[in-house]
């Protein structure tokens, strides 16, 4: 998959994307927005493991945010099964150095209009940590539309936390 945008592409990872993963996703101010599963620290071992696994998966649903050829972040969605079928979960990261320039905006409105074309999506969303001001406004920005506030509905660092529930429904 390859998408070319202006401030960036989206593509599938390759193999020899593990060096730059490894460097960029070794941050701990990535890790505190993501889930846990994310890992940090982020080993070498963490990106071949990572970069082996999608390879095996049914649907390619994780990619790549390349800048000059270099992969500099990801992106991707969860589809769900059975009623929640029309439904995806989006996430994303980006490498500290690149923040602020409209990159994951971008990505984000490429990704999600991929994600409603590709699998006949009629609803795509997010839940970021409520202290997460940069992800929301990335999303507004995207045309995602806030939901709700699940409060207390999860616990990262140790800290209890709201997550902001941010919806994008098909046209
Ligand atoms: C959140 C993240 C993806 C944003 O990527 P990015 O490419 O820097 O985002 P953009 O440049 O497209 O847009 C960022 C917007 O947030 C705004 N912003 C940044 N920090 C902010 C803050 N502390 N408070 C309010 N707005 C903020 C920027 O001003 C910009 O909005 P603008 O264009 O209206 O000025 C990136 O910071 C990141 O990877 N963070 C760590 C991982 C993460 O949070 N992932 C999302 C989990 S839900």
């Amino acid at each position: 998959m390859q998408l070319t945008l202006t401030r960036c592409e989206v593509r599938s990872w390759r193999a020899t994307d593990a060096d730059a993963l490894a460097r960029y996703a070794n941050n701990r101010n990535i890790w505190i927005n993501l889930r846990d599963a994310f890992p940090h620290p982020y080993s070498k071992r963490d990106a071949h493991e990572f970069l082996k696994s999608i390879t095996t998966r049914a649907a390619e649903t994780l990619f790549a945010i390349a800048v000059e050829g270099e992969a500099v972040g990801g992106i991707g969605f969860v589809l769900h099964p059975d009623v929640e079928r029309v439904s995806a979960e989006i996430g994303y990261w980006l490498a500290e150095p690149f923040w602020g320039r409209g990159i994951v905006s971008e990505a984000l409105a490429a990704v999600t209009a991929y994600a409603i074309r590709t699998h006949g999506l009629t609803r795509v969303y997010a839940v970021p940590f409520a202290w997460n001001a940069a992800s929301c406004r990335v999303l507004e920005k995207a045309g995602y539309v806030i939901e709700g506030r699940l409060r207390k509905s999860a616990i990262k660092d140790g800290k209890l936390t709201d997550q902001l529930q941010y919806a994008y429904i098909a046209p």
